[in-house]
This record gives structure tokens, C-alpha cells and sequence, in this order.
């Protein structure tokens, strides 16, 4: 049987305080719609001592979806476990998730503090937050730059205090996946059955969505990212990366999430409408071009074939259908398909033709649009049918 792996959304929390993502109340109020819709197990609606709108969004979707495990941030200090706690009042399943960082360099330069300090702030931030619900997540932030027995020791202890959920960030996205599998695999055989160990991985170096991924085989079982994988600079794992990844190589991954990948697409859309830009056109699985072929030889053999050129059904994601691109690249296969889509059953005199046209016209342009294509073989007929005219 697959494991299961929770997936923690942070679109509303991470993903939102990074540059050109702020979301209002009810912006936040329609993602998460969306979020519920696709099947996240957890949703972090914000960071409720932040600001007056995180704390309103917090409360709003804690009001409006009272059933879904929704997570407040909260720094390891009294005001901000509190903040968040009555932010989540109205919440069923309300998760406080507090954090503080670990690493010698945010220690010595950001905080100022010995790593004993830190580690009786974090075990008093979790017995706080304990007394407001069962349902505590700790992280340690900059773990990957962390000296790792520290970070077992502070692990250990803010579990027995009473955190369930223990988060592993790479905060700088600095970690690569063997090594990032190993600190995973040691803290998840330390913590045992005690705590869940989760993953938070930024995408510096690229490398977010493997790192969670090789972290899941080493032993997490949650993993925080986002969709289209916003997040603080060059952002969080990608939701969407992650759970196709999981279905569509069930061979080497036997893991399982709930999330309903129908809504993946739309969700990246509703995403990209409410903040100021959308994923780029080679993103995978929700980019413009995720499902497109243009190169002769692949929309030969997807024509004969989809399986040669797709590993995923784009229906499976939620894109209606894959694309066809019409270009320089294309070749008479492509077009004849086009053109029978377009109404047109062309003999092979008449194909030659139009494709001679359609190249030319491909040569100085990106691409060829539906209309021109008509208009091609408006233009081919109407002068065969002039000389067949002349002949007669
Ligand atoms: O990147 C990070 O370390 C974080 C924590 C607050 C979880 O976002
Ligand atoms: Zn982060």
C-alpha cells in the first residue's frame, strides 16, 4: 500500500509574502476555495501577527471552511502564539505553527542568541501553543545550515514538548537532494512514530521539488509548497510538480496525497489572476506549454501515438487538451490534421501547396494562427478552382 503524504498548502503564507503576491481578505477567501476544492490537507492562511489583513484572513477562512485543518504562523514568542491562537479561534482543527531559527549564522547575526536560548524559547513556544490546541507544528528555520546533532536535539525536545509536527526548512534552498535525504532520514528515525517530519523547501538552486521529493524517500511525510511554487524569492516546492510526480512515477514513488489534480490547472489560473504574474510558458504541468508540441517529428509521433511525446494526460491536470503548435518546426502531418480539424479534406496536390504556403509563412513568423491556416487554403482552393475555370 503507498504511504501517505500530507501536503501542507503555503500559498497563503509563504507564497503571499513574497514580491508581487500580496492577496486581500477575500482573495485569500476565493484561493482558498480553490485549495479546499483541490484537497490540501492543510492550509496556512497567514502569519496573523504580521498584519491586520493576515489576521482577518486567518479568522475569515478559519469561519467559512471550520471543517479544513487550517495552520496560523506564529514566531516563537508569547504575543505572536497568542495572535495566532485567537486568529483561529473559530477554527475546528486550528494548527499553530511557530517557529525560530537554528543555524550558527542566524544565531550570531539575526538573533544574538546561544543555541540553549534557542532551544528553551522553541520548547516554551511549543508548550504555549500547546495550550491552545493539540495540533502544534515546530520548525526550525535555516535546519539545512543547522549543526545537525543540534538540530536533533532541539527536535527531540520540542516534541516532547508537545509539538506533533516537526518541520525541517531549507530556508536558502541551499541543500541538494542526497544530502538533504540523509538529515531527513536521521531526524525521522530519531523522532520515530512521535512526530511527523515535514519538509519546506526553497528554490534557490532549482532544486526545491527534488529535495522534497527525495526527503519524502528518506521519511517525511508532510511537505510544504505552494502553487506555481511562489514563495519567498525564487520560491517554495510546486504543489503541482509534486503531486504528479508521485502519480505518475507510482513505480519508483509509492506515495499517496488527496489532492484531486482535476483542479491543479485551474487552481494555477485562479492563482495567477488574483497576483501579478502567472507561471512562465515551460512550467510544468500548469505552464502555457506543458501540453504543446511544435517540433515536426514529435507531432508526427503524437498523432500516431500520444504516449511517444506525453507522459501525463493533460485531462488528468485539468488542460482540456493538448496543443498542436503550428510553426516553422511542423511538418505536413500536423497540418493536414489541422486542416481536417478546420473543415478541410485536401488532396495531396492541394496539401502540398497549402504546406508550401504555410512554411514561407511560418519562416517569418512564431507561429501560424487558426485563421491564416484558412485563409491558406482559401487562398489554394480559390486559384485551383480559377485554373480548373480556365481549362474547361
Ligand atoms: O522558509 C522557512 O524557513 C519558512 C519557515 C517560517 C517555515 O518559511
Ligand atoms: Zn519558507
Amino acid at each position: 500500500m503507498a504511504d501517505r503524504v500530507y501536503i501542507f498548502d503555503t500559498t497563503l503564507r509563504d507564497g503571499e509574502q513574497s514580491p508581487g503576491c500580496s492577496m486581500t481578505v477575500p482573495e485569500k477567501l476565493l484561493m482558498a476555495h480553490k485549495l479546499v476544492e483541490l484537497g490540501v490537507d492543510i492550509l496556512e492562511a497567514g502569519f496573523p501577527i504580521a498584519s491586520e489583513g493576515d489576521f482577518e484572513a486567518v479568522d475569515a477562512i478559519s469561519r467559512e471552511y471550520p471543517w479544513v485543518q487550517v495552520a496560523a504562523l506564529a514566531r516563537a514568542a508569547t504575543v505572536d502564539i497568542e495572535i495566532a491562537a485567537r486568529s483561529l479561534e473559530k477554527a475546528k482543527r486550528p494548527r499553530i505553527h511557530t517557529f525560530i531559527a537554528t543555524s550558527d549564522i542566524h544565531l550570531k547575526y539575526k538573533l544574538k542568541k546561544s543555541q540553549q536560548q534557542v532551544l528553551d524559547e522553541a520548547v516554551a513556544a511549543v508548550e504555549l501553543a500547546r495550550s491552545y490546541t493539540d495540533d502544534v507544528e515546530f520548525s526550525a528555520e535555516d535546519a539545512t545550515r543547522t549543526d545537525y546533532d543540534y538540530l536533533e536535539e532541539i527536535s527531540r525536545a520540542v516534541v516532547a514538548a508537545g509539538a506533533r509536527t516537526v518541520n525541517l526548512p531549507d530556508t536558502t534552498g541551499y541543500s541538494v537532494p542526497e544530502e538533504y535525504a540523509a538529515l531527513i532520514g536521521r531526524m525521522a528515525r530519531a523522532l520515530g512514530d512521535a512526530a511527523i517530519v515535514s519538509v519546506h523547501c526553497h528554490d534557490d538552486l532549482g532544486l526545491a521539488v527534488a529535495n522534497s521529493i527525495a526527503a519524502v524517500q528518506a521519511g517525511a511525510r508532510q511537505i510544504e509548497c505552494t502553487i506555481n511554487g511562489i514563495g519567498e524569492r525564487a520560491g517554495n516546492a510546486a504543489l503541482e510538480e509534486i503531486v504528479m510526480t508521485f502519480n505518475t512515477r507510482r513505480d519508483k514513488l509509492p506515495f499517496e496525497t488527496k489532492i484531486v489534480t482535476q483542479h491543479l490547472y485551474s487552481a494555477s489560473q485562479m492563482l495567477s489572476q488574483t497576483i501579478t504574474f502567472g507561471p512562465q510558458p515551460n512550467k510544468a504541468i500548469v505552464g502555457e506549454n506543458a501540453f504543446a508540441h511544435e517540433a515536426g517529428i514529435h507531432q508526427d509521433g503524437y498523432l500516431k501515438e500520444k504516449s511517444t511525446y506525453e507522459i501525463m494526460d493533460p485531462k488528468a491536470v485539468g488542460v482540456p487538451e493538448s496543443k498542436l503548435v503550428l510553426g516553422k518546426h511542423s511538418g505536413r502531418h500536423a497540418l493536414h490534421d489541422r486542416c481536417q480539424h478546420l473543415g478541410f479534406q485536401l488532396d495531396r496536390d492541394e496539401l502540398d501547396e497549402v504546406y508550401l504556403r504555410f512554411t514561407a509563412m511560418a519562416d517569418r513568423k512564431k507561429g501560424v494562427r487558426n485563421e491564416e491556416i484558412v485563409a491558406l487554403v482559401h487562398q489554394v482552393l480559390g486559384e485551383r478552382t480559377v485554373v480548373a475555370a480556365a481549362n474547361d
